[in-house]
């Protein structure tokens, strides 16, 4: 097999590569311009359809396809570009907006030539103070060489691009929240249809997409469909960045083809470089928290959009991920996941708001060392019970709860069930009354004839 190349991550570390002139001496906006200068915005299209690239930011849907979708007529058409990375575990969004932010850049242009955009709005998470600035400055630099605005490289194309910051939720990563947080309005998802390509940001034609599916953009139109096709596996194509966080040596973000396995992003020497301090492996998050759980003997899982589903898992997600060790108590990480849920949910849909909360309110008693063997059959019952899959909420993040949690709780079920069995119910239900009043109002514990 050839040896990977790396393309995203390219530039990382040249001095001054985040300006204009340092990105333009590494051949940086040449393939924007020829593409705008000599092709049709419907054979951009189909070079993307035929590419394979599909998107990064979840839930890999192919992007060609996707910008099919507008209708033909459209007067106006807007582009978000999701820059809120709110995936627990994933960094690679950030990475590449600070480390190289007008390859960022010259993606728009491509894809909003492509999809005859008029406005991109790149909606970034509050927090990404540093990562605002850097990309304001870079936008600045492009308008002013005139790369954005009217006349675009003295073409009859013309695009306008504002960083629009969201104020920090989760949900605002879903792409209707999102577009309602970016209309002033309170971020929370809209029901669907009609989904964006129909009527999305102030009613217009709207696309979404992540900013590593944007980066993958200019690459396809400099080296060609058949270079991104040669890399990757049979459904998972071109380069991915993966980030790896936990106790392992070199945590960080690595550029790899699609289907990197778990084992190679933890151990591999030009990743992870391996546990730290002689701690061994209890499982691994490998996709943002969302995905679900691997065991240290699924490790050899291929991280592309096919093979994580032989896991168990919801999909291929961010490919961020968190490395959980052996050390760890299992029940500590359950809660946490699940107090994250409860709290990110926006609250329209009963079973996730619920759920979610009921959830977090069994786990934190479980935690505490009052749980019961029949709590984790009913954790199960839940995650089955409240996401889009059983076609139940308007937005994705039930399914996204469901996965950890249910994975979880089923691959380490005789952990749980160890420490159930060794604990003192009646020292600890005193401590929770104490700690944590809300975990003793839930079913079961107590004896409260409530059902769920
Ligand atoms: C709860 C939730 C949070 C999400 N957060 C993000 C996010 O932070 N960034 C992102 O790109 N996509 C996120 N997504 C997926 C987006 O809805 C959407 O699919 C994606 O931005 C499309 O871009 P892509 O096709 O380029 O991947 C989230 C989805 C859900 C359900
Ligand atoms: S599924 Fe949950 S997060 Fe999504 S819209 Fe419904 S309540 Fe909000």
């Amino acid at each position: 097999m050839a040896k990977f190349e790396p393309v995203l991550t390219k530039n990382f570390g040249i001095e001054g590569i985040r300006t204009l002139d340092v990105y333009r001496k590494q051949g940086g906006y040449k393939t924007a311009e020829k593409v705008i200068k000599e092709q049709k915005p419907e054979e951009v299209v189909e070079v993307v359809k035929a590419s394979g690239l599909r998107g990064r930011g979840g839930a890999g849907f192919p992007a060609g396809l996707k910008w099919s979708f507008l209708p033909p007529d459209r007067e106006v058409t807007y582009f978000c570009v999701n820059a809120d990375e709110s995936e627990p575990g994933t960094f690679c969004n950030r990475v590449l907006m600070e480390e190289d932010p007008h390859q960022l850049l010259e993606g728009i242009l491509i894809a909003g030539f492509a999809t005859k955009t008029t406005t991109a709005f790149i909606y970034m998470r509050v927090e990404f103070h540093e990562q605002f600035h850097i990309l304001q400055k870079a936008v600045d630099e492009a308008y002013a060489a005139g790369y954005f605005g009217k006349n675009v490289f003295g073409s009859d194309y013309s695009i306008d691009c504002y960083i629009h910051r969201g104020a920090g939720a989760y949900v605002c990563g879903e792409e209707t929240g999102l577009i309602e947080s970016l209309e002033g309005k309170r971020g929370w998802p809209r029901i669907k249809p009609p989904f964006p390509a129909i009527e999305g940001a102030f009613k217009r034609p709207t696309v979404v997409n992540n900013v590593e599916t944007l980066c993958c953009v200019p690459h396809i139109f400099e080296r060609g469909v058949d270079w991104f096709r040669g890399i990757g596996t049979e459904n998972s194509k071109g380069p991915k960045l993966y980030t790896v966080s936990g106790p392992v040596n070199r945590p960080g973000c690595f550029e790899a083809a699609l289907g990197l396995t778990a084992r190679d992003l933890i151990f591999g020497d030009d990743h992870g470089q391996g546990m730290r301090d002689g701690k061994k492996v209890k499982g691994c998050i490998p996709g943002g928290l969302s995905v679900g759980v691997l065991t240290e003997a699924e490790l050899d899982c291929h991280l592309c959009f096919d093979d994580v589903r032989n896991y168990g898992l919801l999909g291929l997600g961010t490919a961020g991920a968190i490395v959980i060790p052996d050390d760890a108590d299992i029940r500590q990480v359950l809660k946490n996941i699940a107090r994250f849920y409860s709290h990110e949910s926006c609250g329209q849909c009963t079973q996730c708001r619920e759920g979610t909360n009921w959830m977090y309110k069994i786990a934190a008693r479980i935690a505490a060392g009052a749980g019961r063997i029949s709590d984790l059959d009913l954790l199960v019952d839940i995650t089955t019970n409240m996401g889009m899959m059983p076609g139940l909420s308007i937005c994705g993040l039930p399914d996204g709860a469901a996965f950890p949690i249910r994975t979880i709780v089923q691959k380490f079920r005789s952990e749980f069930e160890e420490h159930i069995r060794n604990q003192k119910p009646g020292v600890v239900e005193q401590v929770i009354r104490k700690t944590n009043p809300a975990a003793y109002e839930l079913p079961i514990l107590g004896q409260r004839a409530v059902s769920v």
